[in-house]
């Protein structure tokens, strides 16, 4: 038996195992209005099929600026929540814990898609480009348009943004959002004194950069029912020279505890050009260990985050879910992070585009008789699938 494949509950939902998809941008939408159609449904269907505890939808943006290219998925408006319902059902019907990522590009907006036969690097406006914002005017890496300060007002409604999608997410049948806190994306360049040079109650001390995603995080949870999953991906470390470090990442996990928090998930990076980070498999890992070993005190409410001693959703001692992703492909390397406690689940990306069927197979390869119940029964015919 392998601990990948032990069942979470985190606040009122069951992942059947420990294994999640984490959001990837798919740059792939039927027309450029943020509505996410057959290439999402077949995306994300085919992964839970293939045996992920939890499958996490795309970045998807929250205003029609905050689109990192013109080929994002949106949950502006009811059009984009009606599309995305069928496809959270079918991710649920394949057994998997239906999510979604909501998140704002900022200064890295208006960008063209991460696909082969593009240009990288800003749309220009002639060509359809838009004003892209920030915290300072400040881009979070040099390829960018010019980027212009928000006001206090747009902070406000980036915020009231935030949590309309969220509304939306839940009406569409998702079970788990999770905020994007990462990558050099909005939220992260209030977090970075790199990009955050703000003297208003936005910016300078901690509590002034943090205060967007703690407000975000705080009226999400306000909105998103009690027993759904409240998330936040975070870049543990920006890997710049001071900057955000991973005991800020720490410090603010554990105030996000109080909001409501379930779940965090610690990727890195995002910020400026220079990549000056560690690389190999599981280079993320030691972030999410760091922030698991500095919450394992605190004692969550009743419901919320995941259920220590499996006592279901409301009783029992709880902490923070803590979750890691990054260059992990082999079965044993993702096995090895449960086995030595560094975090409580495991995000497989790319290796799942080639394989969607990485957990049944991890399942399988580890000698885990789970792996059965982790095959689509249309499959159960294929050889990969047989004992
Ligand atoms: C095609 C692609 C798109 C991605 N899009 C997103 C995204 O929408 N949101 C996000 O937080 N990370 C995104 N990422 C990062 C992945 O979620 C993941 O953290 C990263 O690929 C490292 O994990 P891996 O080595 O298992 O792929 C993307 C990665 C890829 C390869």
């Amino acid at each position: 038996m392998s601990l990948l494949f032990e069942p979470a509950t985190v606040a009122g939902q069951t992942l059947r195992n420990r294994l999640i998809l984490p959001p990837m941008c798919q740059y792939t939408v039927t027309t450029k209005d943020g509505v996410p159609g057959p290439w999402q449904m077949v995306h994300l269907g085919a992964r839970a099929a293939g045996g992920f505890g939890m499958v996490v939808a795309e970045a998807t943006a929250v205003t029609p600026a905050g689109r990192i290219s013109d080929q994002d998925t949106g949950l502006w408006n009811d059009a984009q929540c009606e599309a995305w319902a069928p496809i959270a059902d079918f991710i649920r019907s394949q057994g998997a814990v239906p999510g979604i990522q909501l998140g704002h590009a900022g200064s890295k907006a208006s960008t063209w898609p991460a696909h082969p036969g593009f240009d990288s690097g800003p749309i220009p406006p002639e060509e359809g480009g838009w004003e892209t914002v920030s915290p300072s005017g400040i881009p979070a890496v040099s390829a960018s348009a010019p980027t212009r300060e928000l006001t206090d007002a747009e902070i406000e409604e980036v915020i009231a943004a935030f949590v309309a999608a969220a509304r939306r997410a839940d009406a569409a049948g998702f079970d788990a959002v999770v905020v994007h806190g990462a990558h050099g994306y909005l939220l992260h360049q209030f977090l970075s004194p790199v990009t955050n040079r703000r003297t208003d109650q936005w910016g300078g001390s901690f509590e002034n950069r943090t205060r967007l995603v703690r407000r975000v995080v705080a009226g999400i949870r306000e909105a998103w029912p009690a027993d759904k999953v409240l998330g936040l991906r975070l870049s543990g470390s920006d890997w710049v020279q001071s900057s955000w470090a991973v005991e800020d990442t720490v410090r603010l996990v554990r105030t996000l505890v109080d909001d409501g928090l379930d779940w965090v998930d610690l990727s890195s990076g995002g910020i400026g050009d220079t990549y000056l980070g560690p690389k190999g498999p599981g280079y993320q890992v030691p972030l999410a260990e760091a922030v698991k070993r500095s919450t394992e005190d605190l004692v969550l409410a009743p419901g919320r985050g995941l259920a220590v001693d499996g006592d279901g959703p409301d009783g029992g001692a709880r902490r923070l879910f803590v979750s890691t992703v990054g260059s992990i492909t082999s079965f044993e390397t993702a096995e090895a992070v449960l086995v030595n406690d560094r975090a409580d689940a495991v995000g497989i990306g790319r290796a799942a585009l080639v394989r969607p069927n990485w957990p049944a197979e991890a399942a399988r390869s580890l000698d885990d008789d789970r792996f059965r119940e982790l095959v689509a029964a249309p499959y159960h015919r294929g050889t990969w699938g047989r004992p």
